[in-house]
């Protein structure tokens, strides 16, 4: 058992997840303040090999894996983040304005499911204050904006409200993903449905002409679409020239095979499931993009990945690169390295067999 899982986690898990989330946000700026504390545990996190890079929509990644959207809502700490090992940190969803995003409680740990439900509604300082943020650093890592619309912003005017953020952000992140899957934000998952989401790409896409480099555009989908909807949106991604597709957001299905009792998931109420119980979910889901796509289109794996093996089956099954966010709450700081190390070590031995073969 790992110092994270024997007295780490005990102690964050004592508070309301809510409350251990910011802590960790305070923690990680703190120790980035001292001193030689960043290389320390960058050195420490640190597993290279050719086999682990990855050149996807035009950047190159030094492995693999990154941080999912939610857990650098504000851009305050994607250095820190990628100190542990992940080559790129997708941060936000941001939105134009200021948002409190919806009232507390709003995260709850399902610990016998490794799992968490949120309903947080895309809390933000707004992207002028992302912005500063994201400026006024060297980054160490490559940086994913993450862009939605404010909640009171209607799905008619939405595409002002991602113009804003897109141009706000487009100087200082590396590439962008459009966030219309998350189900705690009232009919934003609509914009899945109609032709308001064409419009939205297209406008961004067009937008990205006036700029001197081409950053690349992702949409992230939900695991919850219908088929019908879900062959729509893969038509779009193809004729539209989208860079790549986020598979996928939290679900608000509450998978029957939860250990978690009936009763305490009435309590807990509305939200996105993410973690272990969405692995399933998320991986047939990514099968069937790459298979529709014929590998076409760039697939950046999130939803479940709470082991290294998983990491690796979403690789095998078509994914260019994994996300992770649940995953780095239970299994804690050194989930990217373990994972890693076992990409590393398969491809070794991949390359073993191979030789031997011929
Ligand atoms: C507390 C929390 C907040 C999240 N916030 C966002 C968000 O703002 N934007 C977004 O696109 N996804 C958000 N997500 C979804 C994650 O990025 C990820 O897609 C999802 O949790 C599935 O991955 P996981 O099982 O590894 O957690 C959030 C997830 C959690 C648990």
């Amino acid at each position: 058992m790992s110092f994270y899982s024997l007295i780490i986690k005990p102690i964050l898990f004592l508070f309301p997840a809510e409350t251990a989330h910011r802590m960790i946000i305070k923690m990680l700026k703190l120790t980035s303040k001292i001193p030689l504390i960043g290389s320390i545990i960058r050195s420490c996190n640190n597993v290279s090999s050719p086999s682990l890079e990855r050149e996807v929509f035009g950047i190159k990644f030094k492995n693999p894996v990154g941080v999912a959207a939610g857990l650098d809502k504000n851009g305050e700490c994607f250095n820190e983040l990628s100190d542990f090992g992940f080559s790129f940190v997708e941060i936000g969803s941001v939105t134009p304005e200021f948002q409190l995003g919806n009232p507390k409680p709003r995260i709850f740990r399902l610990p016998k499911d490794k799992a968490i439900i949120n309903r947080m509604g895309i809390p933000c300082n707004g992207v002028r204050s992302v912005a500063n943020n994201i400026k006024n650093v060297r980054h160490r890592t490559i940086v994913a904006g993450s862009l939605s619309k404010n909640s009171e912003t209607s799905n008619e005017n939405a595409i002002k409200d991602f113009e804003r953020v897109f141009e706000m952000l487009y100087d200082f992140v590396d590439f962008f993903v459009l966030n219309i899957s998350c189900p705690n934000v009232k009919d934003l998952d609509k914009l899945q449905d109609t032709d308001t989401l064409e419009n939205i790409v297209n406008r961004l896409m067009s937008l990205r002409l006036f700029y001197d480099d081409n950053k690349p555009l992702l949409l992230k989908i939900s695991p919850d679409l219908e088929k019908e909807q879900l062959d729509r949106i893969i038509e779009l991604v193809m004729k539209s020239g989208l860079d790549g597709v986020v598979v996928s957001n939290t679900t608000r299905e509450r998978i029957s095979s939860l250990n978690t009792s009936p009763n305490e998931l009435a309590q807990i109420g509305q939200g996105g499931l993410s973690g272990r119980p969405l692995f399933e979910k998320s991986l047939n889901l990514v099968r069937y993009v790459y298979e529709k796509t014929q590998g076409q289109v760039p697939i950046v794996a999130s939803g479940g990945i709470m082991t290294p093996q998983n990491a690796k089956e979403m690789l095998d099954s078509g994914a260019s690169l994994v996300e992770v966010y649940t995953g780095f709450i239970y299994e804690g700081p050194s989930f990217c390295k373990r994972i890693l190390k076992y990409l590393k070590k398969c491809s070794q031995h991949q390359s073993v067999q191979s030789a031997t073969k011929s």
